[in-house]
């Protein structure tokens, strides 16, 4: 059993922070946010995570998890402290470290004993080293310390799975032993372990977002092609995924990636690239293409509708993907900004999303459900890949429509199935 500071209670630090209490270790989640704060002390989950409240709530009871503002009360007593704070894209693209550096000068004034600082959070290459001089500079001369990188690789909407059943871990650190007592804290999930320089364990993070994002244009390059020469996406992305050299997964053509990682991972990483005076010629065109699909997505509505201006366009799906409440660089929040601008109405709904895309859009209109959402629109267009869109009532969508439009940003529909059904149908690539 160790005890252990989860500087930062998001996405990440808060699954951390119940799976390392449920394996069960005592842990404190640190944040410096003190509504959330407050909010998870009474046990409730400030996000939407499937599993993840009752995991919470379990180690609460339990009293292996504690949430707290104070580095005072936590870190003094931690053998580990592991940073979560977010690293989101700064103006000309690089992460913005500001989070990360006040934690770290945080955890250098309480530091007591010795404590292992791991670095969660993705950051820039060169980032072990940068925390390791904030925290030398403010920590107590008899306190010590030892810096290990072990980036997060967890999908949110599996997060509480992906904790508990990792691809794998990776530890990156000049120091051994830190590296050493690290996996050991991983030691029951039995995943696969890569041990290595701080560096090159940053860079592993960045790489891996990259060559998603890079699969995801590139199959949305492949479906622009398609259409120009009447070919289905869907059909060569299964043909081409049943090569074992290829694969089929992240082969899904469609709106576009969004959410707080990749893009902004990707645009660090060529940000970083440049820093270092290489062309990431690769990067830039994966973030193009991204952006072009959401562009494309709202030229195809338009040329389907002639005029967007007046029109009621019904959304579904605010969330950057499915069984998540966040939005962030979400594509949906991006789609309905361009037709607002062109003098549509819009009316949205999202099972867990609506709420968070109000902070970003404050006067969008939401519906209770799907139905009412598309009850008189002009078109329907649908967003994010939710569960209980794909088995949705159409026959009733198709009446409750004012014109049987629908724009399918995820090409969860047969083409086929729905034109029988009356629509006018548009995908992507097909
Ligand atoms: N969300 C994901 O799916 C995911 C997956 C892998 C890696 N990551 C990376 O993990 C990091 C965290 O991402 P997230 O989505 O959990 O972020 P988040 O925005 O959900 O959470 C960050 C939390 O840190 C808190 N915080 C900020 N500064 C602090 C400080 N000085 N002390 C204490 N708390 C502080 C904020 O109040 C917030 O609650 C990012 O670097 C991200 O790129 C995220």
């Amino acid at each position: 059993m160790a005890t252990i500071s989860i500087i930062g209670t998001g996405y990440v630090g808060l699954v951390y922070g119940a799976a390392f209490a449920d394996l069960g270790n005592h842990v404190y989640g640190v944040d410096i946010n003190q509504e959330k704060v407050k909010l998870l002390q009474s046990g409730v989950c400030p996000i939407f995570e499937p599993g993840l409240e009752e995991m919470l709530q379990r180690n609460l009871e339990a009293g292996r998890l504690e949430f707290t503002s104070s580095y005072a009360e936590s870190v003094p007593n931690s053998e580990f402290a592991f940073i979560c704070v977010d690293t989101p894209s700064a103006f000309s693209g690089e992460a913005d470290m500001r989070m990360v550096r006040s934690a770290a000068e945080m955890l250098g004034k309480a530091l007591s004993g010795h404590t292992i600082i791991i670095n969660k959070s993705t950051m820039p290459i060169g980032s072990g080293d940068l925390v390791s001089s904030i925290v030398e500079q403010h920590r107590n001369p008899d306190a010590t310390f030892a810096v290990v990188s072990n980036p997060e690789f967890l999908r949110e909407g599996n997060a509480v799975r992906d904790v508990f059943q990792p691809s794998r871990i990776v530890l990156g650190s000049t120091n051994e032993d830190a590296c050493a007592a690290v996996s050991e804290l991983y030691r029951t999930l039995d995943a696969p372990t890569v041990v290595t320089d701080t560096r090159t364990a940053e860079m592993i993070k960045y790489a891996s977002n990259a060559i998603l994002a890079t699969r995801i244009s590139f199959v949305n390059e492949i479906a622009q092609i398609c259409e120009g020469v009447s070919a289905d996406i869907t059909v060569v992305s299964r043909g081409m995924g049943l090569d074992p050299r290829i694969g089929p997964l992240f082969l899904d053509a469609g709106i576009g990636f969004g959410g707080s990682c990749f893009p902004k991972d990707v645009r660090a990483l060529a940000h970083m690239a440049a820093e270092a005076g290489t062309h990431p010629q690769l990067l830039h065109a994966v973030l193009e293409i991204n952006q072009d699909q959401r562009r494309r997505f709202v030229h195809k509505l338009q040329d389907i509708l002639e005029d967007l201006n007046g029109k009621r366009i019904a959304v579904w799906g605010l969330s950057f993907k499915q069984d998540t409440d966040d939005i962030r660089e979400s594509p949906a929040i991006d789609v309905i900004r361009m037709l607002l601008q062109r003098g549509a109405t819009v009316i949205a709904y999202d099972p867990a999303a609506m709420e968070n895309a109000r902070t970003e859009i404050p006067d969008l209109e939401t519906a209770e459900n799907q139905y009412d959402a598309v009850d008189g629109a002009d078109a329907l267009i649908l967003i994010t890949p939710w569960n209980q869109f794909r088995q949705a009532n159409l026959g009733r969508v198709r009446e409750l429509l004012k014109t049987p439009v629908l724009l399918d940003g995820r090409n969860m529909y047969e083409p086929e199935d729905v034109r029988k059904q009356g629509f006018i149908y548009a995908g992507i690539g097909r």
